[in-house]
């Protein structure tokens, strides 16, 4: 069975296009390379010994969105990962998201819907539920004001699928909100591949233990948590894509009572910044340099995952922990002193 991915370069699309073909699905992957590295295509080859067939389009760009489906219109599905991710950069600036994010899903759904691709799945954010008002986030918690123009995106991006789903009810969704993504593939083939530098908490853990970065900050220790730092549901990548696996297969089983099914995507246990660095610390045999410093503007004081929806109805059940997560995270800045 074929299947579009979207993004299929970029972090969390490389796990998944590993998954789906470790899972026999062929593979269309589309990426414009603006934010990842066309290595990725190799790094799967190597870990999967197949090959996805790659276009490098922009899929702001309709007609060559539409080309593509038509080329590939027996696929029986599309994962659709492709989306600028920063929070910093989307304050600063707003229009490139809304542009780009919201321009490129809506080229998406016309072409599937054009080419009759029964099934979707889309890449959303635990960032819809702005600051949410009780804990564990659960898939019906109240959705709140976007805390960045980035989370406004996914949330329109959602609204525009329920929308798309009530006129064209034969199109099938899922809707996956992801908590933290962190690590790499076990192999230390793939991962996350900062162009700049990065902002979230991982790869500015790993940079500075291979002395790419002076030190880390950690944004604050007087919050009401247990030590006093933020507290996040760190999830690891490989978990995460392979739920994309079983979100299609569900779709392509008929297993969904309604056009549009939600997921939350954590691991249900929330972790607090000193403890993640104390968690890389100890499985990477590294003192880390930090200091505490400020807290950051916009950031949510802890968040975590119900996940009982995706264990009971998707059977996805967590493979990795937290010190995986960090042991595959230190491998892969380890790896990539030698590839780039
Ligand atoms: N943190 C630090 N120092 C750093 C970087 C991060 O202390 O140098 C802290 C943050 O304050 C936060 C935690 O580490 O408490 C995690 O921060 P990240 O930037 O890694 O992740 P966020 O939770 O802020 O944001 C992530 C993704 C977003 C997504 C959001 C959903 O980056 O794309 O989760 O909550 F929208």
């Amino acid at each position: 069975m074929k299947v579009i991915v979207t993004g299929g370069t970029g972090y969390i699309g490389s796990h998944t296009i590993v998954d789906l073909l470790n899972h026999n699905f062929e593979v269309v992957c589309i990426d414009n390379l603006s934010r990842s590295k066309k290595y990725a295509l190799e790094g799967i080859e190597q870990i999967t010994g197949k090959k996805p067939i790659f276009y490098q389009i922009d899929l702001c760009d309709k007609e060559a969105v539409s080309k593509v489906f038509q080329e590939h219109k027996d696929a029986i599905g599309i994962i659709h990962f492709a989306a600028l991710k920063s929070v910093p950069e989307s304050v600063e600036q707003p229009l490139l998201y809304y542009a780009n994010n919201i321009n490129s899903l809506v080229n998406v759904l016309q072409a599937i819907h054009t080419y009759q691709i029964p099934n979707f799945v889309f890449s959303s954010s635990c960032s819809v539920y702005g600051n949410a008002d009780t804990l564990p986030v659960t898939e019906t918690t109240t959705i709140q004001t976007a805390e960045s123009p980035y989370a406004h995106t996914k949330q329109i991006g959602e609204d525009i699928i329920y929308n798309f789903s009530k006129a064209h009810p034969f199109h099938q969704n899922i809707l996956l909100r992801y908590f933290n993504p962190v690590g790499a593939h076990p192999s230390a083939l793939i991962g996350e591949i900062p162009l700049e530098k990065p902002n979230n908490l991982v790869p500015y853990i790993t940079q500075t233990a291979i002395g790419k970065l002076q030190q880390l900050t950690v944004f604050g220790n007087d919050y009401n948590t247990r030590d006093g730092s933020n507290i996040r549901d760190y999830i690891h990548v490989c978990d995460i894509a392979h739920a994309h696996t079983l979100a299609l297969q569900y779709l392509i089983d008929k297993k969904n009572a309604t056009t549009v099914e939600v997921f939350n995507l954590g691991t249900g246990k929330g972790v607090s910044v000193l403890e993640a660095i104390a968690a890389f610390e100890k499985v990477s045999n590294q003192k880390l340099n930090y200091i505490i410093g400020p807290r950051r503007a916009g950031d949510v004081v802890a968040v975590y995952a119900d996940k009982t929806k995706a264990s009971t109805h998707l059977d996805w059940h967590c493979q990795y922990t937290l010190e995986d997560a960090m042991l595959s995270a230190w491998k892969w800045e380890l790896k990539m002193q030698e590839l780039f």
